[in-house]
């Protein structure tokens, strides 16, 4: 293959709004305009990759498109001035992989200003097993501590915690020395989740139910939600008083129901985390974080490694709810 061209994973819409995916050759002249050039070495998977390469029009409004919201790699060439050639990157966020060419290629072509510089302490490969998923975990962990949680204060719980943003989220606590309760709808994964370091495993089923009740007694601590809907608004109503809730997700739901009893009357906050349009000096203090004190020690068994051409099916493991855990893709394999 020539210097300029490259392998990417395409996704068209054909008949009858079906979105087919597919490897391709593609070439650097038909990447956007951007500053910013990088021979893009790994990539992650995450459930925005599954709806972008399915179609969802939230995510990506125009296609053929090439999607993968995570990118390291190495930087070609830097028309700013702010990276040299050669130097690691990670680009992530802001509007890659939705209507801007994504990681799932080896070739991206971005503004400057939404890389940030591989952190001492992580590999390219590292960065991409924790990926957007791992790096939303640790926002939202990061909330948390800086409402003033303490693992004193009691279990916190995670929802969708087989999942990339759960998984993080449980094994991340844990290292953190919180008590954490893994909520699934996948017990048959309780051994690897109690192995991330859930103390307890529950049947998402018993946190769906609806509840007409503003207010059950309290038994968490703080929480991690990545689903939404009913599981959330049941969080809300079993925190303890000052407990607090990380909202990052929506499988479950876009739409929860509340009172506002639980926040006037037991002082418990709900936090909003978003980690796309965070500023990249954020985002950068947040890297620091992971290849610090939020490193954790076991981080190559968080992540099973697959190539581009295996991307699909994976895609379509996530969007059906059934992926365990996050997958990093080897573009060079
Ligand atoms: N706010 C942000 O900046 C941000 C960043 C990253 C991700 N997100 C969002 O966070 C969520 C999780 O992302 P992810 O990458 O971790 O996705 P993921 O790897 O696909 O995990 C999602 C998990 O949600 C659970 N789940 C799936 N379908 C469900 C349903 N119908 N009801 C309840 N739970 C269900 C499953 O876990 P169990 O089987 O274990 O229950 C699944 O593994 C997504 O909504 C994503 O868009 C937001």
């Amino acid at each position: 293959m020539s210097d300029d061209r490259f392998t990417a994973l395409w996704v068209e819409s054909t008949a009858n709004n079906q979105f087919d995916q597919r490897i391709i050759e593609r070439s650097i002249d038909d990447l956007p305009e951007g500053d910013l050039l990088v021979d893009v070495r790994y990539s992650s998977l995450n459930y925005k990759d599954a709806l972008s390469a399915s179609g969802n029009p939230g995510v990506t409004r125009n296609y053929p498109h090439q999607p993968g919201i995570d990118a390291a790699g190495v930087v070609i060439e830097d028309k700013s001035g702010r990276f040299a050639a050669g130097d690691e990157v990670i680009v992530s966020g802001y509007d890659l992989g939705m209507n801007t060419a994504g990681g799932l290629g080896q070739r991206i072509r971005v503004p400057a200003n939404w890389a940030v510089a591989l952190p001492q302490g992580l590999s390219l490969k590292e960065t991409m097993i924790i990926g957007t998923a791992g790096f939303t975990a640790a926002l939202c962990v990061g909330k948390l501590l800086h409402m003033g949680a303490s693992p004193s204060d009691g279990p916190v719980v995670v929802s969708g915690a087989t999942g990339g943003v759960g998984s993080f989220s449980v094994a991340l606590l844990s290292h953190l020395g919180f008590q954490v309760a893994a909520v699934t709808g996948k017990l048959e994964q309780s051994e690897w989740l109690s192995s991330l370091g859930a103390q307890q495993v529950l049947d998402r089923n018993t946190l769906s139910e609806p509840n007409k009740k503003p207010m059950v007694k309290p038994q968490w601590a703080h929480g991690v939600d990545c689903v939404g809907g009913e599981i959330l608004s049941n969080i809300i109503k079993s925190l303890q008083y000052s407990g607090s809730v990380a909202a990052c997700g929506m499988t479950g739901s876009p739409s929860f129901q509340s009172s506002v009893f639980p926040f006037i009357l037991r002082n418990v906050n709900l936090l909003g985390v978003d980690c796309v349009e965070l500023p990249l000096s954020r985002k950068e203090e947040n890297w620091q974080a992971l290849a610090t004190t939020f490193k954790l020690p076991k981080l190559d068994a968080m992540a099973e490694t697959i190539g581009l051409d295996q991307v699909p099916e994976h895609l379509t493991r996530i969007l059906n709810g059934h992926a365990v855990g996050r997958y990093v893709v080897d573009m060079q394999s």
